[in-house]
């Protein structure tokens, strides 16, 4: 069947999501992958392919700021770790990317994977070969020796026969600086280092700084240099500030915010990535896949506080992007944490711009994240009120990637 490169979509209502409103019975007119006009007089070219979603909320396809889309907790802990590579999360990528789309996710930044497997999935997405999301990609997880970026707790004579480069542990400013060009060598559309210690990893601290700040400044420079933004993973207050002051684009988790915190993120511009939905899947299932009691415990650290920090976030007009660690939780739940934003602090117009508009900014890309001439024509479509009911989101029920429709 011949496909039309032409494509008019009748919305009932568009969220415009740069001036914070909602447009009725509007038209967009698309060309092969990109938005040609958005209004409610546009003339319909009768070659063009009429899609009607005059019943219907649109609004531009989602971003998620911070997936592992090529992994996702199997039932095995020691397996995922010891037995599976990167083959298996090149493959297994494939049937994530394609759910992650269809629940509505157009665009992921994709912030730490084994192997490069997440630059193949990307090339491949991109050439039309796999359908799954417009995929940014961190490549390797930069971390210090024994950091959460690192596989630790195990017994030191068990041989990865790979240099450290390849698995993304760098010391010293040398070493980092070594470590950005290799990742960006081959394939990395960003940078993200571990600026503190982690939940779903077996050293001991989740907030304990990682770096120190010469090295932190280190990675943010030489990212720069090469035209990239870094960003941190970051969940305790010493180095959240660290990181920020250091010049990342974004701050990952953010679990432990202060006052002073927030203040040098407002100052520097700097995002916050809070993946708030994530911790009730890690308490009522981590137990069930395999994960070690240590791991849930240092869970129970840092759910609820940082929901607490990102309300004081929101509060204080920290500029916030979407971002969930889909990966530690099943791949096309992505939009489940849309309902904790709104709980804790956003209306329903400023978790959607967080996904959309805020997370194109974050990536910095202009061409995603909005439904206007120019744009590339990605956009969803949803049956009832979403900024009624933000939970709509999870059931998003069209999903155009490029100008081609992905669900319907
Ligand atoms: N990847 C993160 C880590 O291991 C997940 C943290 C999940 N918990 C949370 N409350 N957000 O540190």
């Amino acid at each position: 069947a011949q496909t039309k490169t032409l494509k008019a979509i009748r919305a009932g209502k568009l969220i415009d999501v740069e001036h914070a409103t909602v447009l009725e019975n509007v038209i967009i007119l698309i060309d092969h992958d990109t938005i040609k006009a958005v209004g409610k007089n546009i003339p319909i070219p009768d070659s063009a392919q009429i899609i009607d979603l005059g019943g219907s909320t649109v609004l531009p396809g989602l971003i998620d700021c911070h997936t592992h889309i090529t992994a996702q907790p199997s039932g095995d802990y020691y397996a995922d770790i010891f037995r599976a590579t990167q083959v298996d999360d090149a493959i297994m990528g494939t049937v994530f990317a394609r759910k992650t789309l269809e629940a509505g996710f157009t665009t992921c930044r994709d912030v730490g994977a084994r192997g490069f497997a997440d630059v193949a999935l990307r090339n491949a997405i991109n050439r039309g070969a796999v359908p799954g999301p417009r995929l940014f990609v961190a490549t390797l997880f930069i971390g210090a020796t024994g950091s959460h970026g690192d596989i630790s707790g195990f017994s030191p004579y068990l041989q990865w026969d790979l240099p450290r480069q390849m698995l993304g542990v760098a010391d010293g400013i040398d070493e980092l600086r070594k470590q950005v060009r290799y990742n960006i060598k081959y394939g990395a559309d960003i940078i993200k280092f571990g600026a503190s210690a982690g939940v779903l990893s077996e050293e001991e601290s989740v907030g304990a700084p990682q770096y120190t700040q010469e090295e932190m400044n280190a990675i943010v420079a030489e990212t720069k240099a090469w035209g990239k933004k870094a960003c941190a993973h970051a969940h305790g207050t010493e180095a959240i500030k660290m990181a920020v002051k250091a010049g990342v684009a974004s701050i990952e988790h953010g679990s432990m915010l202060d006052d002073e915190a927030i203040a040098l993120m407002k100052q520097y511009g700097t995002y916050l990535v809070a993946d708030i939905y994530n911790d009730d899947y890690i308490r009522t299932e981590y137990a069930r896949l395999g994960y070690p009691d240590k791991i849930i415990e240092k869970e129970k650290l840092v759910g609820q506080v940082q929901r607490e920090s990102f309300q004081q976030a929101v509060k204080a007009g920290v500029k916030i992007a979407f971002g969930t660690d889909a990966g530690v939780y099943p791949h096309g739940w992505n939009a489940k944490q849309f309902y904790y934003m709104v709980k804790f602090g956003c209306t329903p117009m400023q978790a959607i711009q967080a996904a959309t508009i805020n997370a194109a900014d974050l990536i910095g890309n202009a061409k995603i994240g909005n439904i206007k001439a120019g744009c590339y024509a990605d956009i969803i479509a949803v049956k009832a009120d979403v900024l009624k009911d933000i939970t709509t989101l999870e059931n998003v029920a069209f999903v155009m990637k490029g100008g081609e429709v992905f669900k319907q």
